[in-house]
């Protein structure tokens, strides 16, 4: 059943892809139970280290026999900005009092070493053969594509509008990942504004599949079998589900993330740059009603995003989801604590059931 070339050549039984989710998420454990499952596990690397990555490498092929990928941000130039910074941790510093953070201002992040830092990533890719390479906030540079091309790594791009998605085509990439409106996390829009860039799905896959000839795999808020359905009568050779396996026992996700969104309601999931500078989305919590004010004027990603990074941290270790990244995506009341393989199987039988009424 829905057999296509994107499944045969990532060697997987269903057209499922767990979304690559930097941050501790896509645990070894996630990431192999997805693969041995019949789908394709992910590991969102974007903020691991050159080691860490190659650890998790070796850690994810001892689990698992079965195809997996790598994820990573495009680093994209920022400068410090003194003032903004300033005017940002004095907005943080009640938040800071509140959690009772002691520790000294944070260190603040230089773009030549996050470049470095990505480049070593890319080499553990290509050191370690990993088979599956995507890409979040823009397209790699073209040595970096010829490299990995190199290795015969199958390369994913992420776009958020037609134009995006014509781009990652026109620069090498072997499939586009279309990120709908309704996605869970950070937006990865690189070309428009990112309010220009909030397209609902139900418009971006068809369009984009009438604008590209590479393979389409459709993202967010896709959560069982009736969005992968709907994803593919609409043109999509797979989809991208995160926060279905975020709520997954295997995720690495904090226990309050997962129980917040297990709770919460389509309403309660908004767009924020209050975290760390870029616009994502999550539930809406006491940190981003907070700073509702001050959205537009808060420093880049990533400088936010290390100015904010010891109150997530704190809040973590306080069990406190109000001032967490608490992400997901629009359809938060589908969201199940399963493990990864129930989770595939349900996905699986209700599209088969679809199927079969439709036939
Ligand atoms: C917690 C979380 C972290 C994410 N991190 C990444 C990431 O590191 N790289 C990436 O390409 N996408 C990331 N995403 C976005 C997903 O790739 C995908 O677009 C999104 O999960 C789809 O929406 P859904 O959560 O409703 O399924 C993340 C999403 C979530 C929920």
């Amino acid at each position: 059943m829905l057999k296509n070339q994107v499944m045969k050549l990532f060697g997987i039984e269903y057209p499922i892809i767990q979304a690559p989710m930097a941050g501790g998420v896509t645990t070894s454990r996630l990431v192999a139970a997805v693969s041995n499952s019949g789908g394709l596990g992910m590991i969102g690397a974007g903020y691991l280290s050159p080691e860490q990555l190659r650890e998790q490498v070796k850690e994810v092929r001892q689990l698992t026999s079965g195809y997996f990928g790598v994820n990573l941000f495009v680093p994209n130039e920022y400068r410090v900005k003194e003032k903004e910074v300033q005017a940002a941790l004095e907005r943080l510093h009640p938040v800071r009092s509140q959690l009772k953070i002691q520790s000294a201002e944070p260190v603040l992040p230089v773009y030549e070493k996050d470049l470095a830092i990505f480049h070593e990533q890319i080499q553990v890719v290509i050191d370690d053969k990993v088979p599956v390479c995507s890409f979040t906030f823009g397209i790699p540079s073209e040595e970096v594509i010829r490299a990995l091309k190199e290795q015969n790594t199958i390369l994913i791009g992420t776009a958020t509008t037609v134009k995006e998605a014509i781009e990652v085509e026109k620069r090498g990439m072997d499939m586009v990942v279309v990120q709908g409106s309704e996605a869970g996390g950070h937006r990865g829009d690189f070309m428009e504004g990112s309010n220009e860039s909030l397209i609902g799905l139900m418009s971006l896959i068809p369009q984009t599949v009438d604008s590209v000839g590479i393979p389409v795999i459709a993202a967010g808020g896709i959560m069982d079998g009736r969005g992968l359905m709907a994803c593919v009568c609409l043109g999509a050779k797979a989809v991208q589900m995160g926060t279905a396996f975020l709520t997954c026992i295997e995720s690495g996700a904090h226990p309050e993330h997962k129980a917040a969104i297990l709770k919460s309601t389509e309403d309660k999931v908004v767009l924020t740059r209050a975290f760390s500078g870029k616009w994502a989305r999550g539930i809406q919590n006491q940190f981003i009603a907070g700073m509702r004010g001050d959205e537009n004027t808060l420093p880049e990603f990533p400088v936010q995003n290390a100015l904010t990074q010891v109150i997530r941290k704190t809040a973590a270790a306080q069990n406190n989801p109000e001032y967490m990244s608490l992400w997901s995506g629009q359809s938060p009341r589908l969201a199940k604590s399963v493990t990864v393989e129930e989770l595939i199987k349900d996905i699986m039988d209700e599209a088969k059931t679809i199927l079969t009424a439709v036939q």
